[in-house]
């Protein structure tokens, strides 16, 4: 798994596969900060953790390069990225392509890039929410195959939006990693398939 901060979506995994609601293993957590948070909810949980910090690379291909030669070390069958704030390369992403998954916090193809919360409310959008996707080349574009909609109220300004949306991305991570952990979603011939069939539409869950 691949962090740079907080790592709260990252503590919501490692609790779903201790509680047995996620049949799953972290092998490695790698940060691209040696003070991102979310390091000690690796560490508690005794998994590997790596640092890979961008101020070391100031080459993106050079960094990515780095990045991918640690991620094989672990031969994982995903890379998740889970609040990993840098961009990828093209190569990177071809390497990894159908493997790497993202969590995005907008009802995507909505709002890429930042501030996703505060761009929500400035342009009174009545939903916001998450999304789970596959990633290609371009940023925040892969295809959506989870989201969840979370209802923009009246009241709102970005950080509580951003609370209720954070709390809804930890159920839909976890749901996410579990339908492909179980076969039912994938990833084939650049097409993501839903028990065996191509998925036009991204599934919804219902914020809980
Ligand atoms: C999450 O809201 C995630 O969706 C977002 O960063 C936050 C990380 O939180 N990711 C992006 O914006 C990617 N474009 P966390 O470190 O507590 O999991």
């Amino acid at each position: 798994m691949l962090i740079s901060g907080r790592g709260s979506n990252l503590k919501a995994i490692l609790q779903a596969i201790e509680a047995g609601r996620l049949h799953a293993r972290v092998e490695a957590v790698i940060s691209s900060r040696h003070d991102a948070g979310g390091l000690q909810y690796a560490q508690r949980a005794a998994i590997d953790t790596l640092v890979l910090d961008g101020c070391d690379y100031p080459r993106r291909e050079d960094y990515d390069h780095a990045l991918q030669g640690l991620i094989e070390r672990f031969k994982p069958d995903l890379v998740l990225l889970a609040g990993f704030m840098r961009i990828l390369t093209a190569g990177f992403v071809r390497q990894f392509r159908g493997r790497l998954i993202n969590i995005h916090p907008s009802l995507l193809p909505q709002l890429r890039g930042l501030r996703t919360h505060e761009r929500a409310i400035e342009q009174a959008l009545p939903m916001h929410g998450a999304s789970v996707h596959f990633v290609t080349e371009e940023l925040d574009s892969g295809p959506v195959f989870l989201q969840v909609r979370v209802p923009v109220l009246a009241e709102d300004d970005a950080a509580s939006l951003a609370a209720r949306v954070l709390q809804q991305e930890h159920r839909l991570y976890v749901q996410a990693l579990q339908l492909l952990a179980d076969g039912q979603l994938g990833w084939k011939d650049g097409q993501v398939l839903y028990q065996g069939q191509p998925l036009h539409e991204p599934l919804q869950i219902n914020a809980g």
